[in-house]
């Protein structure tokens, strides 16, 4: 039986690493054989293109540029990684996936979704997720940014500017709502208990 590809999105410091952990030990212990993995990032090789992409200057690379790097990483994950445990029937969870790249680079980036998904098509087959949970925190998001800034530990992404970062979410919020099948909003307010129990509430169809 092929698994299941679940992915988390969501703006920056919403907890996604931390409930992505929570997820897969609760689906663990349901006895599943759970993979988690994160974007950009995953293999050895889309590793390598995680660093070009999260070091250096904020204006280091153009849109363009960022959405073929992204989309050339997603290529490799998908190829050694993805597809390969879901064939084995796992359940993949993964921190940000296509959704990150159509929110970023082709909203606030503006490439366009279009072309995002031109890219897919290229790199991964267009695969998309079985399920994609957008932990929805938008004011935490811009709060978390500047203690982050103050600390002085912003990857490139972080120091993009307020408006970038309002365009992600913008993009998010219709990316919901016109891929109402695919896409649930999980509040990300509460205990992280109960932000898993809603996650699991939200792929409860799928097990
Ligand atoms: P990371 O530190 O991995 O994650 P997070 O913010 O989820 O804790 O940062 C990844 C950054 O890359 C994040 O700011 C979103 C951005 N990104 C894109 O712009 N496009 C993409 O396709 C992906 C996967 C991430």
């Amino acid at each position: 039986m092929p698994g299941r590809f679940i992915t988390l999105e969501g703006g920056e410091g919403v907890g996604k690493s931390t409930q992505l952990r929570r997820l897969a030990d609760a689906l663990g212990a349901r006895g599943l054989d759970v993979v988690t993995t994160r974007e950009p990032g995953g293999s050895p090789g889309a590793e390598a293109i995680r660093r070009l992409l999260m070091e250096g200057d904020v204006e280091r690379w153009t849109a363009q540029t960022e959405a073929l790097l992204f989309a050339a990483a997603r290529s490799d994950h998908v190829a050694r990684v993805i597809k390969p445990a879901l064939d084995h029937g796992a359940w993949v969870l993964c921190d940000r996936y296509i959704d990150s790249s159509l929110a970023y680079q082709g909203g606030a980036g503006g490439i366009g979704m279009a072309s995002i998904m031109r890219l897919h098509e290229i790199g991964s087959g267009g695969l998309l997720p079985d399920r994609t949970l957008l932990l929805d925190l938008a004011l935490y998001d811009a709060a978390w940014r500047e203690l982050a800034r103050d600390k002085g530990n912003l990857d490139r992404f972080g120091r993009k500017s307020g408006s970038y970062h309002e365009g992600v979410e913008q993009a998010f919020r219709e990316l919901a709502e016109h891929n109402p099948d695919r896409y649930r909003r999980v509040d990300a307010d509460g205990s992280e208990a109960d932000v898993t129990e809603r996650l699991l509430a939200a792929i409860e169809d799928l097990l």
